[in-house]
């Protein structure tokens, strides 16, 4: 059990302190991959400001953290909100922190108010949400509720060869998680939705299916000069044909089709590659039309792979389906920010939507990116907006915390 102690620095404050962490002078976008250097100091930061309101911070096998406030009175299922650390490579500084400031900032307008919980509050960090160092995207959280076994994911790689298995323990999933009875996530807006609907705060109603998708094109290698162009089989055509046909087809569709990594072997300029590898992220509003997108994909590029005289091995490295967020927690916060928060799908995934397909009560807030950028160093959110995020957050959560329960 923990008291109450002082606040720390308001969400201005703790914003600008984090805005250096990770930061690139190139091209101002951040670089917090899990467990190296910017994202390590992030979590340092993230224990420091729950050490300093008297916090208990829990840390599990998988690199996931949890800030506990368990006043006297409060029992029972406890009230989880938060986000995630790190980024995607130069990305923006409000994807995840947003949901861990903005979380601390509540809690803090919570004491200050004297709201007395009778729910234990969580405020929670995920790890490697965005896959961007061991490829699979909500491990963290993937893990801690079983949804991922921790037998496959432990041999892992990132791009240096180090194995998952070697920076985390690992092991069974999460026992903290049977504590919490709902997640609230606030995250930044990934598109222009709430511009458009001149709102500075959302709520998400679900999330699209998603996944990726690891495309193998092997060919020959072979002299960029000697070898006649009649004479190749070169992986690299057989790639970009795919590429533009991913985009044709994500286009006629409605939906989304990316390759946003690839790996050329052996990557030398006057080398005919003898492989490419390249990941396809495809997102739809409902899971058969992700089927459909990814298998007319698939055939377009097993054709074009023949016609080059080159092979393809089509990999899925992580799927999820279409989340719709509890119906009951969302109208509930709903009610208690006064009815008046537009609703919005999310196109992009969130580790909210790993918890509610695990059986925990699920709602996710949205803060308005006037640029509608994400993932990328263009991502922003005003101050008044965050602000309003901070409020909306603290009003949810003293609903959810005080009263009768579910
Ligand atoms: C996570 O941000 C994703 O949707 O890729
Ligand atoms: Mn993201
Ligand atoms: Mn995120």
């Amino acid at each position: 059990m923990t008291s109450s102690a002082s606040n720390g620095p308001d969400f201005e404050q703790m914003w600008s302190a984090l805005l250096p962490i990770g930061r690139s002078a190139a091209s101002g976008g951040y670089f917090r991959q899990p467990w190296h250097g910017a994202e390590v100091e992030l979590r340092a930061w993230f224990v420091e400001e729950a050490d300093r309101r008297g916090l208990e911070v829990e840390h599990d096998a998988f690199g996931n953290m949890v800030a506990w406030w368990r006043p006297d009175g409060a029992a029972g299922p406890a009230v989880l909100t938060g986000s995630h650390l790190d980024s995607v490579l130069d990305g923006g500084a409000f994807d995840g922190p947003l949901g861990v400031v903005s979380a601390l900032a509540a809690y803090d307008r919570l004491v200050e108010s004297g709201v007395r919980p009778d729910r234990p509050l969580a405020i929670g960090v995920f790890a490697e949400e965005e896959g961007s160092r061991f490829g699979r995207a909500c491990l963290g959280s993937r893990l801690a509720v079983g949804a991922a076994s921790w037998e496959d994911a432990r041999s892992l790689t990132d791009a240096d060869g180090v194995r998952l298995g070697d920076v985390v323990e690992g092991g069974a999933p999460s026992s903290w998680l049977a504590g919490v009875g709902a997640y609230v996530e606030l995250h930044v807006e990934q598109g222009r939705g709430l511009v458009d609907l001149d709102a500075a705060v959302g709520a998400a109603s679900g999330i699209w299916p998603h996944g990726r998708w690891r495309f193998d094109f092997t060919g020959r290698a072979d002299h960029a000069g000697a070898a006649r162009m009649e004479d190749r089989a070169d992986p690299m055509l057989s790639y970009a044909m795919t590429a533009l046909a991913a985009n044709k087809q994500a286009r006629l569709a409605g939906q989304r089709a990316t390759f946003g990594r690839v790996e050329v072997a052996p990557n030398g300029t006057n080398v005919v590659p003898s492989r490419v590898s390249a990941w396809l992220d495809a997102r739809a509003d409902s899971p058969s039309g992700m089927a459909d997108l990814v298998a007319e994909i698939e055939r377009q590029a097993a054709a074009r792979a023949e016609r080059d005289g080159t092979s393809l091995s089509v990999t899925a490295e992580s799927v999820t389906g279409a989340v719709s967020f509890d119906p009951v927690l969302r109208g509930r916060v709903d009610g208690l920010l006064g009815g008046a928060v537009p609703v919005l799908p999310s196109i992009a995934g969130h580790d909210a939507g790993v918890l509610q397909e695990a059986g925990i009560p699920t709602a996710m807030l949205f803060v308005r990116n006037p640029t509608g950028v994400s993932h990328a160093p263009a991502e922003s959110a005003g101050t008044d907006d965050c602000l309003a995020g901070v409020e909306a957050l603290a009003t949810a959560l003293t609903g959810l915390l005080t009263g009768p329960g579910e």
